[in-house]
């Protein structure tokens, strides 16, 4: 069964990005699911709730709604890839053709699905969500792709999770906008080519080694996404303190913004935890040290590390005397998936500098030991002398 949410919001609520002087909206947002919607799927990998989880809650969708950027110059970050998606776009835009398929990768939680709306904004197109999990079977890809206008988005979140059927059924769509129905069974098979409407299709991963050779090399544009910096942090907590009429100082700004991890979906949902906290106490502005007090009371620590992650690396450190330990070890012993704790928690710590990747397994750094107040082993520390690791500092 394919359900179609028409009114292009998810929860039911107003469209996104009414409260705000956007003229340009996308015509139409379309959400489709065979068995759960997309965000139900998240919900359910977002089995172990956590504040700085990456994984987008229900309660982000909600809120994100009204301060999610809707256009290439309201977004922050990510400078190298706006730019080229604005040539492109524009490019496109005057010939009056769709953009070249996209596809985003990385950690979650950067902005993928926030830039295929984007994208779809500025092309003034209608745009199709739905997930990877979603189209497991040929009709799922059939149902949706019939439902396509020339110049639609469809966005599949989760792309490495496409069906091998739903796949193949993708590539002519995508290369040469036809698709294959097939009919009949045994001698009596017959197979249709019908046309399709040129789309554009955005398709997002966290795992873009997970994706065949053969689907990547579909796409125009295959951009990675990059942490935050902390100035690009800090301008996107000011301006959601802003949509959401919170007043915050400075350094309340720049506190939310080192413990958000280098995630824009993290930085937000601390924004409304911070304001939350404040409101509570009766305060009218937030300065630095009530976002760092709300921020402890929430057991998120001065570098963006919660208990999770805290466990995480007293584990490696504790158990496994700062490893090599295999990553199924390490999930077997901390009760989480090794998919989960390799594509939400670890991609900030290895950045970070608190575990490094070895072919052997996770091992704790200097950083980790220093960051929990353990002594470093005699074996790193002859190591850190050597000159053979290095002593990291968080985004150097
Ligand atoms: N909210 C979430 N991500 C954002 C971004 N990159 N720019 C502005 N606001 C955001």
């Amino acid at each position: 069964m394919t359900i179609i949410k028409t009114s292009g919001d998810p929860s039911g609520e107003s469209q996104p990005g009414t409260n705000k002087t956007s003229k340009n909206k996308p015509k139409q947002e379309v959400t489709h699911s065979a068995e759960a919607s997309i965000e139900d799927v998240n919900e359910q990998a977002n089995r172990r709730s956590s504040l700085l989880s990456c994984q987008e809650s229900n309660s982000d969708l909600r809120s994100d709604q009204a301060v999610r950027p809707d256009t290439l110059s309201e977004y922050i970050g990510q400078s190298r890839l706006k730019t080229m998606l604005s040539m492109s776009i524009s490019a496109a835009r005057s010939r009056g053709e769709a953009l070249d398929h996209v596809l985003f990768y990385g950690p979650p939680g950067l902005g993928k699905t926030t830039l295929a709306r984007v994208i779809a904004n500025e092309m003034q197109a209608r745009i199709h969500l739905t997930s990877g999990p979603s189209l497991e079977r040929p009709r799922d890809i059939i149902g949706l792709v019939h439902q396509l206008e020339e110049g639609d988005v469809l966005f599949i979140d989760e792309i490495h999770r496409l069906s091998r059927v739903a796949e193949e059924l993708l590539y002519p769509a995508i290369e040469d906008f036809v698709i294959d129905l097939t009919t009949g069974k045994g001698h009596a098979t017959r197979t249709m080519r019908l046309p399709l409407p040129k789309f554009t299709l955005v398709g997002a991963t966290t795992k873009a080694g997970m994706l065949s050779n053969a689907l990547r090399d579909r796409f125009g544009f295959v951009c990675r996404l990059d942490f935050y910096t902390q100035e690009e942090l800090s301008a996107i907590v000011a301006r959601t303190a802003g949509i959401l009429s919170v007043k915050m100082e400075a350094q309340g700004v720049e506190a939310i913004a080192r413990r958000a991890r280098g995630t824009p979906r993290i930085a937000n949902r601390l924004v409304r935890l911070v304001r939350d906290y404040g409101q509570y106490q009766g305060a009218e502005v937030i300065d630095g040290e009530m976002a760092a007090r709300a921020l402890d009371s929430y057991q998120v620590d001065a570098l963006g590390l919660d208990i999770t992650d805290r466990k995480l690396l007293s584990i490696i450190i504790d158990n496994y005397d700062g490893g090599p330990v295999g990553l199924e070890t390490l999930a077997a012993t901390i009760g989480e998936d090794s998919d989960t704790l390799e594509d939400v928690w670890e991609p900030f710590l290895i950045q970070s500098g608190f575990i490094q990747r070895t072919p052997r397994g996770r091992m704790a750094t200097p950083l980790a030991y220093q960051h929990l107040s353990r002594p470093l082993p005699q074996g790193l520390q002859g190591r850190l002398a050597a000159g053979e690791i290095k002593q990291l500092d968080l985004f150097q």
